[in-house]
């Protein structure tokens, strides 16, 4: 579990995380959703330790990440897994190595253990059969599946995704939402994700906070978004066709 508390951010006097309290929660898809500019970017980046926040405290199973030594960050470091916008892949090594490159680093099991593990991870990704390609060799898709591969070559305890499914289209993206929504279940993970896809919102929703101008204006889970009366998540969700569209059949419905 990760918890955020009174967290306050604010660049040359401008506040872009104004008090900012969430829990996330282990084994769950846990998302960040705002508009393009609300601060989730920056919440993600003050979550693990990239910047630091002007006061709160960020706790990780009750560790508070803003009052540990180098030392202690970089231990907590290992315990994380990160998938950043673009899959972030190194062109210049096939995707198995990209996969084993974080054990290389930081594993001190044999090189055939990390192998295997490499290899175990791109299976559980269903990329078995590509991991003697390079990066230009491959997809879109199957490179956002080998970066996710190589975020839980070390298993990790959180994962963090900031729009995993940039760039990607929407049933390529719903593959991969699937499999980030399956391997926190199957590995009980702490998952944070930030996006503005309200497909992804709706499809992995299982604990949702919305931001808007670096203000925390709802929470919830993805069956309560339709029924919820946040004008602010209201203006959000309609900015989305489809889901103006169940909106609006919904409110017809309620009325007649
Ligand atoms: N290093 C920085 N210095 C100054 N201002 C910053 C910095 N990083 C972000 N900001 C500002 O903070 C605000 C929030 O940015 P952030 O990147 O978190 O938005 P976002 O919700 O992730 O948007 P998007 O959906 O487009 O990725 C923006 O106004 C941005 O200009
Ligand atoms: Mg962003």
């Amino acid at each position: 579990m990760v918890e955020v508390k009174h967290i306050i951010k604010s660049f040359d006097g401008r506040v872009v995380l104004n008090d900012i309290n969430a829990v996330f929660e282990d084994g769950k898809t846990n998302l960040i959703i705002g508009r393009s500019g609300s601060g989730k970017t920056v919440l993600i980046k003050n979550i693990i330790g990239l910047m630091l926040p002007d006061s709160g405290a960020i706790l990780y199973d009750g560790r508070d990440l803003t009052a540990m030594t180098k030392k202690e960050t970089k231990h907590l470091r290992r315990e994380m897994g990160m998938l950043f916008q673009g899959s972030a892949l190194f062109d210049s090594m096939t995707v198995l190595e990209n996969v084993m490159f974080p054990l290389d680093m930081f594993s001190k099991d044999s090189s055939k253990e990390r192998r295997s593990r490499a290899e175990f991870c791109l299976e559980r990704v269903n990329l078995q059969d590509a991991g003697h390609l390079f990066p230009s060799e491959i997809s879109g898709g199957m490179m956002k599946r080998a970066a996710i591969a190589r975020a839980i070559a070390l298993q990790p305890k959180y994962l963090f995704c900031d729009e995993p499914n940039s760039g990607l289209d929407p049933k390529t993206s719903l593959i991969i939402d699937d499999l980030i929504h399956d391997i926190t279940t199957d590995y009980n993970m702490t998952t944070i994700i930030n996006t503005h896809d309200m497909n992804s919102v709706m499809n992995i929703g299982d604990n949702i906070i919305f931001i808007k101008e670096g203000n925390m204006e709802w929470r919830g889970h993805k069956d309560e978004i339709m029924t919820s009366t946040n004008k602010a998540l209201n203006d959000f969700i309609f900015a989305s066709d489809l889901f103006r569209k169940v909106k609006e059949v919904e409110m017809h419905q309620e009325e007649g």
